[in-house]
């Protein structure tokens, strides 16, 4: 029987064949390939500011440094997502205020109005499964309120409106989209920030300034967040097949909603009374499904189960699909057929 994974990475022999390249050229460390990477990845989706780093959740935690976010500040963040998107807060200190989610899973907009107050320093806007529903609005309320608004667009690669706001953090790690092996990006809108994010990433130095002129006095502090090449030379050989990979992954989207499947550049899902029922039902005919990410308020560290109304509503409901270059547009139309023959399986939205 074919078995379907939820997730699977997707590595192209050019990716294979750049790495090995890259392991036998005696430069592994960042160097000439993780720069035409930012520069391929800016070009394709005009972005300028591109930085390289080793993840997504570094993408994330420097930009929540450039934000100035600190012990205390206010942000508001959605409660269904990565915790990767959080756990960086966490660690500094802020006053993490979640927002709810409305059925399509993403954040609640008409929530995030209501909780910002003069206090709040950031909006995170998370592209779940890359449905950028919401981000419009959110920039416009942003920006008529001074709020620094950043982007979680780990999952966002193939949707079509991302890289808007004052900093956007994407993952490649390994079954994201578009994979590194593991790795990130961080785009700053701002010059400067940019500037001072290429520092940070590499403990504080301009490394080309030092690896030109040797040593140079460190004034800020940094971290070890960069890129290297054999990273870069996995995501350079990726890349080449991008339009590939976002052809078929828009293919698999039209398959689900053709058959009444909402989906969205990562994964398709349902919402279903009888989740564990269903999981069981579609693993017999080889097709994995899951939650993979969870309400992040039931974390200790996160302090602890709060009351969203929608999120409490669908957090037994919501079951995600496969979606990636593992499945095939009859894989995924023989899922939709699989979830309506379930018994009494209502429709996800
Ligand atoms: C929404 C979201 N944010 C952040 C991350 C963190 O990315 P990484 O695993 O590359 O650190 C991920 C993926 O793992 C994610 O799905």
């Amino acid at each position: 029987m074919r078995k379907v994974k939820l997730f699977k990475p997707f590595v192209s022999w050019h990716a294979v064949w750049n790495t090995v390249k890259v392991l036998r050229s005696g430069q592994l460390a960042e160097g000439p390939r993780v720069k035409e990477f930012e520069e391929k990845f800016g070009q394709r989706f005009g972005l300028s500011n591109v930085l390289a780093v080793n993840s997504g959740t570094t993408a994330l935690e420097l930009a929540y440094e450039l934000a100035g976010i600190s012990k205390g500040d206010e942000v508001i963040t959605p409660v269904l997502t990565c915790t990767a998107t959080n756990i960086p807060l966490a660690r500094r200190g802020a006053n993490i205020v979640f927002a709810d989610i409305e059925r399509d899973l993403n954040i609640s907009v008409e929530d995030v109005k209501k909780k910002t107050t003069p206090q709040t320093r950031a909006i995170v806007f998370v592209h779940f499964g890359g449905n950028n529903r919401g981000l419009r609005e959110l920039i416009d309320f942003a920006r008529e309120k001074n709020i620094i608004l950043i982007e979680d667009a780990a999952q966002a690669v193939v949707s079509d409106f991302w890289g808007k706001a004052d900093f956007t953090c994407v993952s490649l790690q390994a079954i994201k989209t578009l994979t590194s092996g593991d790795g990130g990006i961080l785009v700053c809108k701002d010059n400067a920030l940019y500037d001072k994010g290429k520092r940070l990433r590499w403990f504080g130095y301009d490394r080309e300034k030092k690896q030109k002129f040797g040593d140079t006095d460190l004034v800020e502090a940094g971290y070890k967040y960069h890129m290297n090449d054999v990273s870069a030379a996995i995501g350079l050989g990726n890349f080449k097949v991008f339009d590939k990979i976002a052809a078929h992954h828009k293919d698999l989207m039209k398959a689900y909603q053709e058959g009444g499947i909402a989906a969205y550049p990562w994964f398709a899902f349902v919402l279903t009374d009888k989740r564990d029922a269903l999981k069981e039902y579609l693993k017999k005919y080889g097709i994995d499904s899951g939650m993979h990410h969870y309400r992040n308020d039931q974390y200790t560290i996160f302090g602890g189960r709060k009351k969203f109304s929608m999120m409490d509503e669908l957090e037994n409901k919501y079951l995600l699909l496969p979606l990636h270059m593992g499945v095939s547009v009859a894989d995924a139309r023989k899922i939709c057929k699989l979830v309506h023959n379930f018994n009494e399986v209502p429709k996800s939205n």
